[in-house]
């Protein structure tokens, strides 16, 4: 894994998103869509505002890229406060020209017995198109990337899980408490994340600095899922001074 310590998480989103920008520009120039995988959460929102600010100022187009989401709450209305299709169309899609059949985020309506066939359509998606060329992750404080909580296995595919207390505890703030937090999400697994040609993950703040040095400097370990990056062969941590601070 690489790592790159930034003064503050505005400069740090501001060359995420510059890396985007090159990239879906890179493949505009060959007539090729630009496949994103995005994450939703407090970390990407200024990565997302620099994209829209990119799109409005400088004529970033999004008409060739094609996203998907990393996860979705299960069960969840897409135009409930607290779903993620919601969160991508406030933060991003209804702010560019990202074409409405090109974004994709797992549909928390599903019948159960309807999910196994659907994560198995999503993931066909991706590969149908070539797979995703930039995945974006942000990290959980018991390391999870997308919702593969602690336990997860490098070959686990999307599928729908049950969420970490740990993980609950911190969106029930959202939730109007704990009792109203949902128990479980749909998650792309951790193949497909793997599979990314390039991964970046990122992390803000002191409370992140314990599970950085853990993903990054210790074992790898199905106990912290986002350990298993250091297998792979182009990701990057992108982190500001305090999340950086435990790491030797
Ligand atoms: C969200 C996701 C999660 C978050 C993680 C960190 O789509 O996949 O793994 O990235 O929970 O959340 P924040 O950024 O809110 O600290």
């Amino acid at each position: 894994i690489g790592t790159i310590v930034y003064a503050n998480s505005t400069t740090a989103s501001k060359s995420v998103a510059k890396q985007i920008a090159d990239l879906i520009r890179v493949k505009q120039a060959q007539k090729q869509p630009c496949i994103l995988g995005l994450a939703t959460g407090s970390s990407p929102k200024g990565l997302y505002a620099e994209l829209v600010r990119l799109h409005k100022e400088e004529g970033l187009s999004f008409k060739n890229v094609v996203s998907f989401n990393l996860d979705e709450y299960y069960p969840m209305e897409p135009d409930s406060v607290n779903s993620y299709v919601r969160f991508m169309k406030e933060q991003l899609f209804n702010h560019v020209d990202i074409l409405l059949e090109n974004y994709n985020v797992p549909d928390g309506l599903l019948s159960k017995e309807a999910i196994a066939d659907y994560c198995d359509a999503y993931e066909a998606k991706i590969e149908a198109l070539g797979g995703v060329d930039l995945q974006i992750l942000g990290i959980g404080g018991n390391g999870h990337i997308g919702f593969n909580e602690s336990g997860s296995l490098q070959n686990s595919k999307t599928r729908l899980v049950a969420l970490d207390h740990i993980t609950r505890v911190a969106a029930s703030g959202d939730f109007g408490g704990l009792d109203n937090t949902p128990r479980t999400a749909i998650t792309l697994g951790v193949k497909k994340i793997m599979e990314a040609k390039r991964v970046i993950l990122m992390a803000w703040g002191e409370g992140k600095s314990n599970i950085i040095k853990a993903s990054v400097e210790g074992g790898v370990t199905s106990a912290v899922p986002a350990s298993f990056l250091q297998e792979h062969n182009n990701a990057t941590f992108i982190l500001d001074q305090a999340a950086s601070s435990k790491l030797t």
